[in-house]
């Protein structure tokens, strides 16, 4: 459906409200074809960028591209670019194939290549047989799929979402975010997405790009935003996360141990990608916190169970450390023979490979995890296996795999 799939390239872009930088500096290279999704905290620029994108914000300065084309300057209607919004916005005393037809009205296509324009994007979001009906009669989620229909239906270059699911349910929105990558997939069309639900960027982005206070953060593939974030921000912005602040510090053997204010101490290995000048944090994601009702090699930092709570297809435990900080870890329940009760004592750790070093975003950040906002520099240092009291043995809890 769509002819050529455009690249687009934005360079220095700045605009500010009131003497306030909303966007504030943003170079972004979005391939033809891909689909790439904006996430960030509520404020941190998201809309303003799509809206300068789309021509409906003028930036301060920066420029936009399309394919090599300077579209900067033009206004909305001369981009071509499709845009979807969260709230609907159909025209409500107009049917659903009028609704969609609308772009082709305002461009003045033949009513013939209209109606075909119109009968292929209703098919393409399942919806022909809901042509002649009125937005009102509609769900929420037929409602965006008709605002889908809109947006496609003069074969834009360009796809622009603003948190298109934000009004659905939960499990409709679940079923519309494969919808939509599907049909994004099938026309090859360039998209970008702005959410601000991680697990709803995780799942249908190709890139992602994390915006924090009107700058890019970090953009790559979702695995490994994920898996390797650049710093405490993005760790902590996507899924749950330990964030340990602390120092390095490298034996003459060549391991290296990194010592958290939390108290626990624990061998990483350096990547080539941490400036480790750059104070850095340790991150360790909660699957990857390992429990054992004894000591192990894997398991060697004793605390003990603050809350468990059940979730169904894992369980997650928050674990005090000797030292007053808490750790989360996600476990699988069926590892479990009896799940673990509150105040039971616990070992618990990770392999070598688990922490990733990531660069610290400033205390805002490190303050809103768990693991990193305990830092008492005169936290005990953590029980070494062979304190293992012998009476734990008899836990009902297994060491996980
Ligand atoms: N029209 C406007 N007038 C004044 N300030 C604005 C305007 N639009 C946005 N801002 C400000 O610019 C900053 C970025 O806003 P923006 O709407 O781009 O954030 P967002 O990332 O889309 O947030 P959300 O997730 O809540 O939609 C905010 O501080 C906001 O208050
Ligand atoms: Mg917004």
């Amino acid at each position: 459906m769509i002819d050529t799939a455009c690249a687009l390239s934005i360079a220095g872009l700045m605009k500010s409200y009131d003497g306030t930088a909303a966007i504030d500096s943003i170079d972004l290279e979005v391939r033809a074809g891909e689909l790439l999704t904006l996430l960030g905290p509520s404020g941190s620029g998201k809309t303003t960028l799509l809206m300068s994108i789309a021509g409906f914000a003028q930036p301060d300065a920066g420029r936009i591209q399309l394919d090599g084309r300077d579209i900067t300057r033009l206004p909305p209607h001369r981009r071509n670019i499709g845009v979807v919004f969260q709230q609907y916005a159909l025209f409500p005393h107009l049917s659903i194939a009028d609704n969609v037809a609308y772009p082709l009205k305002v461009r003045r296509v033949p009513k013939a290549q209209r109606d075909a324009a119109v009968k292929a994007a209703l098919r393409l979001v399942q919806l022909e047989s809901e042509a002649l009906r009125r937005p009102e009669q509609l769900s929420g989620g037929q409602q965006q799929r008709v605002a889908l229909a809109r947006a496609l239906v003069f074969k834009p270059p360009v796809l622009l979402m603003d948190e298109p699911l934000g009004a659905l349910d939960r499990k409709l929105r679940a079923e519309m975010q494969l919808e939509i990558r599907g049909i994004q997939k099938s026309l090859g069309i360039t998209t970008v997405y702005v959410t601000h639900d991680q697990e709803e960027a995780l799942a249908i982005s190709d890139r992602i790009a994390i915006v924090h206070r009107g700058r890019i953060e970090q953009i790559d593939t979702p695995e490994k935003i994920y898996s390797r974030p650049a710093s405490s921000f993005v760790a902590d912005f996507i899924g749950d996360s330990n964030l340990f602040a602390g120092t390095l510090e490298t034996a003459a053997d060549g391991t290296t141990r990194f010592h958290s204010v939390a108290g626990i101490t624990f061998p990483v290995r350096l990547g080539p990608q941490v400036d480790h000048a750059a104070a850095p944090m340790a991150l360790v994601r909660p699957e990857s916190v390992r429990v054992s009702p004894v000591a192990t090699h894997d398991c060697p930092h004793r605390g003990s169970v603050k809350q468990v709570v059940y979730m169904g297809s894992t369980l997650h435990l928050q674990i005090a450390t000797e030292s007053g900080s808490v750790v989360l870890a996600k476990a699988n329940p069926r590892f479990f023979d009896d799940i673990p009760g509150s105040h039971q004592d616990i070992w618990f750790g990770w392999r070598v490979d688990d922490p990733v070093l990531v660069r610290a975003s400033g205390p805002s950040t490190a303050a809103s995890s768990a693991a990193s906002s305990v830092t008492s520099s005169a936290a005990s240092p953590a029980s070494s296996p062979a304190s293992s009291p012998a009476s734990s043995a008899t836990s009902p809890i297994r060491s996980s795999p």
